[in-house]
């Protein structure tokens, strides 16, 4: 029994809906989350021991087994890869003698990659026992291996350091909003929530966290759902590769986030609002929760909302590093304290979410442009965008352009007009979804990003002609890999198989018959997955198979079949005891075993 554990729990009201927050105060305090604590945990919180332990041994950021005193992991987005991050990774590695994915014999250090960090803008980026550090350069990595040769606490490094930019480059209606915390709650209040609902209605918001669906209906549906309580969510999980738009509105008004929740919460009778933040923006998560404190005091927040009576208080819940805790019945799970894999829907969380209660999760855009429609009524909008996708959108652009960052532009710009903002030059093609997949090559720069022709949750990453689109297909098929959570088979299999396939081409054995597996892959995960991450999941390759097909043939030395046996890794026993490890021990070339 730890008393530091003890204290913890207390804090969380021994609370399982908190089991999250207190694995990550747990490991804050001991570097990992061990058998003993674990069975303290499940005890104070009531859960099966077994539970909890799925739970840590679910999240890349929950440690089950010692790792490093430092544990550096580096962004592995492909925006990331092309800024040098393997590399830097290496150099890290070099300095401590240490394998990727190894503690080092000391135990001082730890070493590894992790999925997109939604720093694309300033990579490459890692996570230092979860801070985020941007903007790492060959010096830094230098200067960070002395810090942690003389076991400088991570709080004592410059601060500099983990200084994350907002890098907005255009704003229209929504980055310029200029509204006072508050001022949409009291109009929400002035409209009462039919007012509100209508004018949902008038400006046909649709949700901005991928399926477009109506937030208008959503409320309605959830208001009207029976149940003890009512929940509404912020999604600000944002995993998806190359997005960041998310962060920069938490950053940059979070207070209109908060303030369309809280209108969300007055609309479907909600008296609890979560955000549920991914562990990779930690960062945000003092700042967001002093600002609700700061809201309570100004009532517009807690019993007695603007003095009529309204109650309404939100948390701040972190995630721990799990693409798939982006669809929202994975993200109910995780916030109950359960692994995060998707539920079997109906019945869908806005009737039965969040302890089985109606709960609407809405994405953190979705809930900032609520509240202004809230407060200008549903036709401000209306001015901006296409007759099918009104307003604006915010696109995070990344890659092979001189000015990274978010532009909030009108539903209908064309693909050549983000880039010339961006300075892009010599573009090879754009990649506006990975989920979805969508690459776009020259020949489909006039293309309009809305929801009726090239649509985007906000992703826009930028190759020129230098790049190998081979390299960023391996990497998004690399990423649905390590990201499925499992639970269906033909999505488990398939992502697996199609990561296989693409080492194989990689390494030089490839054959044709390689390349129509991986269409028989894609056709066989349609419709036979249980949530969208398996049936988007090969969208992306196909795409750039189907764009790109020289940068995959070129890599075929071999028209016949060759199995998919990785000689080269299963000789790694042999190096192993013969200690070597240089060019000529291997079979595979360098760039197939990263
Ligand atoms: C694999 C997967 C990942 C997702 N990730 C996110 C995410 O990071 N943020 C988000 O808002 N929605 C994400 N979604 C969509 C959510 O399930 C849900 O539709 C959304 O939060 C609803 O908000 P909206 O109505 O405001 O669009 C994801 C969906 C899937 C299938
Ligand atoms: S489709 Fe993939 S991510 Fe979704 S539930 Fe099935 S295994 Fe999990």
């Amino acid at each position: 029994m730890y008393p530091v554990v003890e204290d913890i729990l207390t804090r969380n009201g021994h609370d399982p809906t908190r089991l999250m927050m207190i694995l990550r105060e747990v490991q804050a305090v001991f570097g990992w989350v061990s058998p003993d604590t674990i069975t303290q945990i499940a005890a104070a919180v009531n859960r099966p021991r077994a539970a909890v332990q799925s739970t840590v041994e679910f999240y890349t950021f929950f440690n089950a087994e010692p790792v490093g005193h430092y544990r550096v992991l580096f962004s592995d987005n492909i925006t990331d890869r092309m800024l040098g991050s393997l590399a830097l990774r290496d150099r890290l590695c070099a300095a401590f003698a240490v394998r990727p994915g190894e503690v080092s014999a000391d135990g001082l250090v730890s070493v590894d990659r992790t999925s997109c960090t939604g720093l694309c803008d300033q990579g490459p980026a890692a996570l230092v026992n979860t801070r985020a550090m941007p903007n790492l350069s060959p010096e830094r990595i230098d200067a960070m291996a002395a810090l942690i040769r003389d076991r400088r606490p991570v709080a004592e490094w410059p601060a500099d350091w983990f200084d994350v930019h907002e890098n907005i480059r255009r704003r229209d209606k929504l980055l310029g909003h200029g509204l006072t915390p508050g001022a949409p709650i009291k109009a929400a209040l002035d409209r009462g929530p039919e007012g509100v609902l209508a004018e949902l209605s008038r400006a046909a918001l649709r949700g901005r966290g991928g399926a477009g669906f109506g937030t208008e209906t959503k409320w309605r549906i959830c208001r009207d759902a029976p149940g003890y309580a009512h929940y509404v969510v912020a999604n600000a999980d944002e995993g998806e590769p190359g997005t960041f738009k998310d962060r920069v509105l938490l950053a940059s008004c979070p207070d209109l986030v908060f303030d369309g929740l809280v209108i969300a919460g007055l609309v479907t009778g909600a008296r609890k609002g979560m955000v549920y933040l991914r562990g990779e923006y930690a960062f945000l998560y003092p700042r967001l929760t002093e600002l609700l404190a700061q809201r309570r005091r100004a009532g517009l927040l807690g019993n007695n909302i603007m003095g009529v009576g309204f109650t309404f208080d939100i948390e701040v819940h972190l995630g721990a590093g799990a693409y798939i805790c982006g669809e929202e019945s994975a993200l109910i799970e995780s916030l109950e304290g359960k692994p995060g894999k998707p539920r079997i829907r109906p019945p869908y969380p806005v009737t039965q979410g969040f302890l089985g209660q109606p709960t609407a999760v809405n994405n953190v855009e979705t809930l900032a442009l609520a509240a202004l429609i809230t407060t200008h009524g549903g036709d401000w909008l209306k001015d901006r965008g296409t007759p099918t996708s009104v307003g604006t959108t915010m696109l995070s652009v990344s890659g092979d352009v001189e000015r990274p960052g978010i532009y909030e532009y009108p539903y209908g710009v064309r693909i050549h007009e983000v880039l010339d903002a961006a300075g892009a030059t010599d573009t090879q093609a754009v990649q506006i979804a990975v989920g979805a997949g969508k690459c776009l090559v020259d020949t489909e720069f006039e293309r309009r990003i809305a929801m009726e022709d090239a649509s985007t949750t906000g992703s826009f990453m930028v190759f020129d002609r230098t790049r190998d689109l081979f390299e960023v297909a391996a990497n998004f098929v690399e990423f649905f890999a390590h990201e499925s959570c499992g639970f269906c088979t033909a999505c488990r299999v398939g992502t697996t198989v199609n990561k296989r396939l693409m080492d194989k081409i990689a390494a030089g054995q490839g054959s044709p018959q390689d390349i129509e597996e991986m269409q028989r892959m894609h056709r066989h995960m349609q419709g036979a997955s249980h949530c969208g991450l398996g049936s988007t999941a090969t969208m992306a390759l196909r795409d750039i198979l189907n764009k790109f097909r020289p940068a995959f043939e070129r890599r075929l030395l071999s028209t016949d079949f060759e199995p998919a046996f990785d000689l080269d890794a299963e000789l790694s026993e042999a190096r192993d005891l013969t200690g070597r490890d240089d060019a000529l021990a291997h079979l595979a070339p360098a760039h197939a075993r990263r």
